[in-house]
């Protein structure tokens, strides 16, 4: 029987450990299709989804992903920070290195768009447009939410990630993407944990009315 939406919405957890099957090219087409339709400011549809299959690719981004991981660590030790950090660089790189374990990784990014703003700003009506990238950001995470709740309604497992961009600032770069401005990672694949329950926030602590 299909899930109610509130099942999908409920059940949906970040995954970071996955079983080794490839999920099947039509699925991740009909999670783009789903991520395709999200709003977007002016319908400028600006997300991208990158999927890495290149081995050479995947391997660069990880070696500089380690190289990243150690030059924070080599700073660390240069100016005695609190064990604390160190501990906290050491658990983020093992929240960002899963990602080479799943099936399908996709750098997600968007393409640039002059908005509505930057038109203004363009014709000297106003002097500058600092809210552009929040409308990519927002732009991102709805598509991205259509992206991972189409792939639970298919039983897959997904896991966004920006702490690889912490630690490799320049990812676009080395994965020869400058035409779009990565946002953040997300992996794929079929399940292999089931994550301990997360707690969320009571209705009242996120919602009230003035
Ligand atoms: C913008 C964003 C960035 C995230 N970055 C990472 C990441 O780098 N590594 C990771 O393991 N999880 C990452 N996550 C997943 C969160 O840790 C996860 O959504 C949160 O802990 C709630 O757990 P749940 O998704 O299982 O409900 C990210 C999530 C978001 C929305």
């Amino acid at each position: 029987m299909m899930a109610s939406f509130d099942q999908l919405v409920r059940r949906r957890r970040s995954i970071r450990k996955y079983r080794p099957e490839m999920p099947p090219e039509a699925w991740i087409e009909e999670m783009i299709a789903c991520a395709s339709m999200a709003p977007s400011p002016s319908n400028s549809q600006p997300v991208r989804f990158v999927q890495i299959v290149s081995a050479p690719m995947r391997d660069a981004l990880q070696q500089a992903m380690a190289d990243g991981l150690q030059r924070l660590l080599t700073v660390w030790e240069e100016r005695g920070l609190s064990k604390r950090l160190k501990t906290r660089i050491k658990v983020y790189g093992r929240f960002a290195d899963f990602m080479f374990e799943a099936p399908a990784l996709f750098a997600v990014g968007v393409a640039p768009h002059v908005g509505f703003a930057g038109s203004l700003v363009e014709a000297e009506l106003i002097e500058k447009d600092d809210r552009s990238g929040v409308d990519m950001d927002i732009s991102t995470g709805l598509s991205l939410k259509g992206f991972i709740l189409k792939a639970q309604s298919l039983g897959l497992g997904t896991c966004i990630l920006t702490a690889p961009l912490v630690f490799v600032p320049d990812a676009g770069k080395i994965l020869g993407l400058e035409e779009i401005q990565l946002r953040c990672f997300v992996s794929v694949g079929f399940a292999d944990e089931i994550p301990p329950a997360v707690d969320r926030k009571k209705i009242s602590e996120i919602y009230w009315k003035i």
